[in-house]
């Protein structure tokens, strides 16, 4: 006798960003970032609209039917370097965590770059974020220059 076939997954699909998935991003990003403490301080819909606005955009969703699993946010220039594309933001949704969608939403966003005139695209990664780190490895990043924040707290 044969068992019933499992439910298929649908599949998870990459489209382009639109102004529609803002308030769906900026609310994962909310989840996963914590905006308390740097880099993330800097979360905000207008982080995400000046990628978005941007001439050459490279920004991507990642999608279960109309849910967001997922989101990248990059664009051309980075400080006075034009020429350099900038993936700033990325995140999968906990429960897609695992399965390559952040991988596809970086080859994803490097490809729009790399179409746009991108000499290099550049990142950063905040030194404990291993699961960042390694996602950027896999996907041909090598670490460069390393900055610290150092903090002189105001004594009482
Ligand atoms: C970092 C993050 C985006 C990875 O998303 P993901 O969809 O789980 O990543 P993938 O499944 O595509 O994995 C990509 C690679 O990273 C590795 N990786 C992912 N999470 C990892 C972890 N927690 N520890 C070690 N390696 C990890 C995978 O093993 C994979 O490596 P491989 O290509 O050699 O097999 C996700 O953990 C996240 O959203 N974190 C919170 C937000 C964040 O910190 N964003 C980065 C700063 S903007």
């Amino acid at each position: 006798m044969s068992t019933p076939a499992a439910p298929e997954r649908p599949a998870i699909d990459l489209a382009p960003m639109a102004a529609t998935h803002l308030a769906d991003a900026l609310a994962l990003g909310r989840q996963v970032y914590d905006t308390s403490v740097k880099p993330y301080t800097s979360w905000s819909l207008s982080a995400i609209a000046r990628h978005l606005d941007s001439e050459a955009s490279a920004c991507w969703v990642a999608l279960d039917g109309d849910r967001l699993a997922g989101f990248v946010l990059g664009s051309m220039g980075f400080d006075k370097r034009s020429d350099w594309g900038n993936l700033e933001w990325i995140a999968s949704a906990p429960e897609y965590q695992g399965q390559g969608i952040a991988s596809r939403l970086v080859k994803a966003c490097c490809a729009t770059l790399t179409e746009a005139g991108a000499s290099a695209v550049v990142t950063d990664v905040e030194s404990r974020n291993t699961a960042s780190a390694a996602l950027m490895r896999s996907n041909g990043f090598e670490a460069s220059v390393s900055v610290t924040l150092f903090v002189r707290e105001t004594p009482r």
